[in-house]
């Protein structure tokens, strides 16, 4: 599938509602089937990558109701998927098999995880490396997926973070939980803590001191309702478009500013970015706001490894305020990119053929914005990456040719009527 943005005609104006929070999601459906109880979800994204998740439980023997509103599930209580041989498919989503690896890590069982090409792509050693000094015997494919796991009644561990990955993080935090004793996970830089938010509100005993987080094994979590925020991360799609065409004015409602996530809004304020959080409030654990972007005239700046975190999976977003800054925005620290749903330093190094001035380095990037001036626009590859297509997307708005994006179709991993959301901001996207 290929779509065309053509340059934006006017200013971008009006209200754009973005998908329920898609990590947030993935724990939400896993956490509702560890609990005693029936747990009803509202808010759920849409995208491929929760639908996988929700198959991953229901593969795993949980009780699944689709609703219009709500995904309503029978929570199985800490046996879940005890004893059970059994191949899950987890479809594009990294998250659904990291984490289910570590929550099944912890019974006797058999479970072999597989995914789509990109996932076929992506390491799991370092989920497997701590899930076996936990006692569990698990085994890759040269690192790789397929990622099979026997569990075992397991030892507590105290565990060193090599790479800052809250999947990792969460995958033994769940394994933790099921464990008896005390498990504990040190960060070298803090990572979104979803999982703990949403196991303290199910009851865990989860606690963070400075650079790690403890979880005490054997308390049961009680089934609560559960609404998500709206995803920070298909939001910052449109801060960016808000930010880059003039005159803008984009209010996006609802959604997760959980500290740990945004990233995005702090780095796009030091970049001259006019946004403001409307009716900030708290639900289930979570912040979240109403977010209001209005065109402003953009600055390079330097982004350091310590950023990257927490503004992991809109770097590529950011990337396009870059191209069209005033000076030179660095990256450093963010070799993670490379082993996303597609290598993501690979993938933005196509700003060049859209007339952006980019150097990529091993863990980086260099990008000489064009002052305001609109690129030139062209054609470039989604490399099966939803994030990169939509990026690129946006900056087809700011371009004096537009962008074809090839491998559209990707968007809808986490964000199916992103295209249409667009439209309705005055963009004109073709077929
Ligand atoms: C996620 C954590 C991040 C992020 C991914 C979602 C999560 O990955 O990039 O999109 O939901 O925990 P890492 O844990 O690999 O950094």
């Amino acid at each position: 599938m290929t779509v065309r943005i053509e340059p934006a005609s006017g200013p971008l104006a009006g209200s754009v509602r973005v998908p329920g929070d898609k990590s947030i999601g993935h724990r939400a459906v896993m956490l509702a089937a560890l609990a005693d109880g029936t747990t009803t979800i509202t808010g759920l994204p849409n995208g491929a990558d929760v639908a996988s998740t929700i198959g991953a439980v229901e593969a795993l023997g949980t009780r699944v109701e689709r609703g219009e509103e709500c995904l309503t599930v029978h929570g199985v209580g800490s046996e879940f998927a005890a004893g059970r041989v059994t191949d899950v498919d987890c479809g594009n989503s990294g998250t659904t098999m990291r984490l289910l690896a570590g929550v099944v890590a912890a019974r006797p069982g058999r479970i072999t995880f597989d995914g789509d090409a990109s996932l076929r792509a992506r390491p799991m050693e370092r989920v497997a490396v701590p899930l076996r000094a936990m006692g569990a015997a698990v085994q890759t494919r040269d690192g790789r997926p397929p990622l099979r796991v026997e569990g075992a009644a397991l030892r507590a561990l105290r565990w060193r973070a090599a790479v800052p990955s809250a999947q990792v993080k969460s995958a033994v935090l769940l394994a933790g939980w099921r464990t008896a004793g005390v498990t504990e996970v040190e960060e070298p830089i803090a990572t979104r803590d979803h999982t703990e938010r949403l196991l303290h509100y199910l009851g865990a005993r989860v606690t963070r001191q400075g650079a790690s987080v403890r979880i005490e094994g054997g308390v049961p979590l009680s089934a609560r309702p559960v609404s998500l925020p709206g995803d920070v991360s298909s939001a910052a799609f449109f801060l960016v478009a808000g930010a880059i065409v003039p005159g803008s004015e984009v209010l996006v409602p609802n959604v997760g500013v959980n500290p740990t996530r945004t990233g995005v809004i702090g780095l796009l304020r030091r970049m001259g970015a006019d946004i403001e959080l409307q009716r900030p409030r708290d639900e289930c654990g979570e912040p979240r706001a109403d977010l209001l972007i209005r065109g402003a005239r953009l600055r390079g700046i330097a982004i350091s490894a310590a950023e990257v975190p927490a503004a992991i999976d809109e770097l590529p977003a950011l990337a396009m305020a870059a191209a069209c800054a005033e000076g030179e925005t660095s990256l450093e620290g963010a070799a993670e990119l490379r082993v996303k749903e597609s290598d993501r330093l690979t993938a933005l190094e196509q700003l060049r053929s859209l007339g952006g001035e980019v150097e990529i380095s091993a863990d980086g990037f260099r990008i000489h914005g064009s002052g305001g001036a609109p690129l030139a626009g062209g054609r470039v590859q989604a490399h099966d990456d939803h994030r990169i297509a939509m990026a690129f997307a946006i900056l087809g708005l700011h371009t004096r040719q537009g962008v074809e994006i090839a491998g559209s179709g990707a968007v809808a991993v986490s964000f199916p009527g992103f295209f249409a959301a667009l439209r309705t901001l005055g963009a004109t996207v073709r077929p």
